[in-house]
């Protein structure tokens, strides 16, 4: 018993509408994509704690003094857990993740919440998801220094939120049919950090002009709520583009994510945004059925991947024992 594995899988993300403005308080949309980060714990027979990323092939002893820039943020969540529990015995942490690192598809969070929730398991702490949201919140920080927590909330709830900072979210119902999501690597490198500081700071210095654009993307997140409520994916494609136009005017686009951008829209996607801080990473296009493969085949002409996902209705969940 004492060494099997305990595992703890959590989604990736696509916000929807509304980043960026969502920092300063104004309402998002996100979604739960198929994509997973998994967390395997296991007691060790000796006292050190060993935190091991497949993905980023980085190794952390915590109790030997060795701790790797990259797992700063898990070993803090081990240390929180680890503290919480009184345990004083050695454990084993690995992370493997399908969601693409730096990509604006939440993988740090979904990290985060899976090993919270996985360490919770293995010791017994009976923490519910608030709780767990929260210490993977804190993770995220030391991350992105000021997220929205968007992120670490979607991937432990799943479905589709809309998302108030410091208010909680609330469960949006989905109910478009026979559309898909289309996601497309810009190949840019990407710093959310970097992207929300330029941001807070083109807002301060053109609030009189800003401060429209953020109401205008807080009327386009409710009617977001409202075309997926009535699936009406006409309505959601017009939304996406109009989103993409604001989130341009705030700075977070350049010539490569336009250019993925109206290759989507021309070859027929119903609409197409950035998705996450901007500068690089993913844009995502609705399509329906009918015309996913060609805009799939047109944008692998200008981008080295190209995925497409679905709204997963699962949150942080633990798996069966390997
Ligand atoms: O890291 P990304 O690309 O998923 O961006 C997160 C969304 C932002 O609104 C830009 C930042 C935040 O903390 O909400």
């Amino acid at each position: 018993m004492a060494n099997e594995w305990i595992v703890a899988s959590a989604p990736g993300k696509v916000i929807l509408a509304g980043e960026h403005f969502v920092v300063k308080g104004e309402p998002a949309i996100a979604m739960a994509i198929s994509l997973r980060a998994r967390a395997y714990v296991r007691f060790r027979e000796d006292r050190d704690i060993v935190i091991e990323s497949e993905d980023l092939k980085v190794r952390s002893v915590p109790t030997r003094g060795i701790v790797k820039e990259e797992l700063i943020p898990i070993v803090s969540i081990v240390n929180k857990i680890v503290e919480m529990s009184n345990c004083n015995r050695g454990i084993e942490l690995r992370i493997k993740s399908e969601i693409p690192p730096a990509s604006g598809m939440g993988s740090s969070a979904a990290v985060a919440v899976a090993c919270a929730a996985a360490l919770n398991e293995l010791l017994n702490l009976n923490l519910g998801l608030d709780e767990i949201c929260k210490i993977a919140y804190e993770a995220e920080v030391i991350v992105h220094k000021k997220p929205s927590g968007i992120d670490n909330t979607i991937s432990t709830y799943g479905g589709v939120i809309l998302y108030r900072k410091g208010k909680g979210f609330e469960s949006i119902q989905y109910n478009i049919k026979n559309h898909k999501f289309i996601l497309a690597d810009s190949g840019l490198p990407r710093n959310t950090g970097v992207m929300v500081s330029n941001v807070l700071s083109l807002y301060s210095r053109y609030e009189r002009i800003l401060k429209h654009v953020y109401k205008a993307s807080r009327e386009l997140v409710m009617m977001v709520v409202d075309a997926l409520r009535k699936g009406d994916a006409e309505m959601l494609g017009d939304l996406m583009n109009i989103n993409h136009g604001l989130l341009s005017a705030i700075g977070v686009s350049n010539a490569k994510l336009e250019e993925l951008v109206y290759i989507a829209r021309m070859s027929g996607a119903k609409g197409a945004k950035i998705t996450g801080a901007g500068g690089g990473g993913f844009i995502v296009a609705l399509v329906d059925n009918s015309s996913y493969s060609k805009v799939m085949n047109a944008l692998r002409t200008v981008s080295r991947r190209v995925f497409v996902t679905e709204v997963s209705k699962d949150g942080v969940k633990i798996e069966k024992d390997n």
